[in-house]
């Protein structure tokens, strides 16, 4: 299953790392390298690290580090072979051969959008036939014109156990493969019916143009009120967004609703740069999703309390990303689809560029619940205000609200520029004392794991770290080491057969190179080795430095025979005895 070298080595040429990154994190230059907000752990301020010149990454906060297959493994969560894969995908490159098993799946896949694209169509035919008449009506009754019926694809699903069943199969399909694409589902007794019966029907197209899954909303009040496809090998709820297929070319700019509704009714009027999540909550991913194809993000929430909490839900995972989020409040506790039903486009067009940024929605939020025409409540609200603004990173924001608090307090500007300052000393000492004892236990843990003799041999394992480091640096330095350091000489296993790697590949003239490493390690594995590469990029080693970790390495193995003299040949223990006589003087 080995790819061959050629084949990788293309791969990382199509898909530099700062390329691939800056799809999910939003990077600042620093110097030779980029730093952002790293993805895999929550922070507010930037130790996620790229090295373009090693083609790495490493984060201070977490220790998570690899090359660019190890990223796309960790951020999208696949193993090896479907990460180089997606990063196949990604530069258009083909694949040099297809497993059997993955082929079964991607059999099956193109089997689901089939029947899933069928599925769309039957619905909507239904729509217009005789038994769709009351939901044809419904979706009129909502507003929405037949163009923009058609526009999305919107159907009707018939009441009754077995009309897409019946329908499909006379197309062709299996009921394998319909129950593979969650469209039908089998009984107690083992026979199979369909899964959306009497729903208006609502497909969900990715950003390729395929049917991935459906909405189905009841007509009136029964229960449940929304069937959505659970996740099948073509959909996964998180990584899809509704109507992302029609927003994505429509600018830097999106609108985040939370229903399906919602968004229909926001395009009709115009507003063709709008998606909806799928569900209720608001996971990372799929705030990734947007980050990528948006700078700037509007969370258009129903106001009531249900609304609230996913607001700040999104808020929080928005926040990660990099974006610019704002808030827009709709009066009423109505939502978008009403709002604009009862009141026009160019009344919600107004709520838009009216719409105030994240901060200003929790200032908002935070001063309903204090009365600040009271000392108390106004000494209360300053607090909790400053502590937010001590989050800001940019100086100038955070100038411009405490200029706004100092006028809404009646405080001077300094005064509450100086709490800020307080607060964010406060957050500062309270989250170090929270980390530190968590990233020293993360550090010593991951050490013991990946390599458990590290903690016994100290010394060793950090010369050889060093010289594993500038090697993976320098490949140039291995012809003059391995000269000099036996495999046998290194003390802790890890290391040694990471040593035995490095000497094999340059032996057999392939490229020495951290992304090469990342078919045999595990995560783990390469976030210590990626350390090490970080360590050794930092002090730029000379090679006279790397045959000084080799001398320390053959002076550590020799200490180690010592404390286990039986292995130790009588030559052994005369070098043992000269090197402790030379380190006593
Ligand atoms: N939702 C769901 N399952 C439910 C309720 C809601 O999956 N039982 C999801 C749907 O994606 C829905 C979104 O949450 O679109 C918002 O819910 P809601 O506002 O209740 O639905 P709307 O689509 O806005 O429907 P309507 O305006 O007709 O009430
Ligand atoms: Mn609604």
């Amino acid at each position: 299953m080995a790819l061959p070298d050629s084949f990788i080595q293309k791969l990382l040429d199509n898909n530099r790392i700062e390329d691939v990154v800056s799809g999910y994190v939003a990077m600042k230059r620093r110097g030779r390298n980029l730093v952002g907000l790293c993805p895999f752990h929550g922070e507010k301020t930037a130790s996620f690290n790229l090295y373009p010149e090693t083609n790495s990454f490493y984060c201070f906060g977490c220790g998570a580090g690899g090359d660019v297959v190890t990223f796309i493994k960790r951020i999208e969560n696949l193993d090896y072979m479907d990460a180089v894969r997606f990063l196949a995908d990604r530069a258009g490159m083909q694949m040099p051969e297809n497993r059997r098993e993955n082929d079964r799946d991607t059999r099956l896949r193109l089997r689901i959008l089939e029947a899933n694209r069928e599925a769309a169509r039957l619905y909507h035919q239904a729509l217009y036939a005789p038994e769709g008449q009351m939901a044809l009506e419904y979706y009129h009754s909502r507003g929405y014109t037949d163009a923009t019926i058609k526009h999305f694809g919107l159907g009707f699903a018939p009441p009754g156990f077995d009309y897409l069943r019946n329908a499909l199969r006379a197309k062709g399909f299996k009921d394998e493969e319909l129950i593979a694409a969650f469209l039908l589902a089998r009984g107690r007794s083992g026979g199979t019916y369909d899964v959306f019966r009497n729903r208006a029907m609502i497909p969900i197209i990715d950003i390729r143009g395929n049917v991935v899954g459906f909405g189905g909303r009841v007509l009136d009040d029964s229960k449940p009120k929304y069937i959505n496809t659970e996740s099948t090998l073509a959909f996964s709820k998180s990584r899809n967004l509704f109507a992302l297929n029609f927003a994505k070319n429509t600018g830097r700019e999106l609108n985040l609703c939370e229903g399906y509704m919602d968004v229909i009714a926001m395009h009709q009027a115009g507003f063709t740069n709008t998606v909806a999540a799928l569900g209720t909550s608001f996971p990372e991913e799929q705030m990734q999703l947007i980050a990528r194809y948006a700078d700037r993000i509007n969370l258009i929430f129903d106001a009531d309390g249900a609304g609230q909490k996913a607001t700040r839900r999104a808020i929080d995972n928005l926040r990660r990303t990099g974006l610019d989020v704002r808030v827009v409040t709709i009066p009423d506790g109505k939502d978008p689809d009403e709002f604009i039903r009862n009141k026009g486009a160019d009344a919600f067009r107004l709520l838009l560029e009216r719409s105030s940024n994240a901060i200003e929605y929790r200032l908002l939020e935070i001063g309903r619940t204090y009365d600040i025409n009271t000392p108390d409540g106004k000494v209360k609200y300053m607090k909790e205000a400053t502590a937010l603004l001590a989050r800001l990173e940019s100086p100038v924001e955070r100038d411009v609200y405490a200029g706004r608090l100092s006028q809404l307090l009646s405080v001077s500007k300094d005064a509450i520029l100086q709490e800020i300052r307080y607060g964010e000393r406060r957050q500062q000492r309270a989250g170090m004392k929270r980390r530190l004892p968590e990233l020293m236990r993360q550090e010593q843990k991951e050490l013991r794991q990946v390599n458990p003799e590290a903690v016994h041999y100290p010394r060793a394992a950090k010369a050889e770290e060093s010289l594993l480091g500038t090697l993976l640096m320098h490949p140039d330095y291995i012809r003059t080491v391995r000269k000099e350091l036996p495999c046998d000489n290194l003390v802790t296993a890890f290391n040694r057969e990471l040593y035995e790697r490095l000497l094999e590949r340059e032996q057999q003239g392939l490229l020495v190179e951290l992304a090469f490493l990342s078919a045999d390690y595990d995560q783990d594995g390469m976030a210590y080795i990626s350390r090490m590469v970080r360590d050794a990029q930092e002090r730029t080693v000379s090679l006279e430095e790397a045959q000084r970790y080799a001398s320390i390495i053959r002076e550590e193995h020799k200490l180690k025979a010592l404390k286990d003299p039986s292995n130790a040949s009588d030559e052994d223990i005369q070098g043992i005895l000269n090197t402790l006589r030379e380190r006593k003087q």
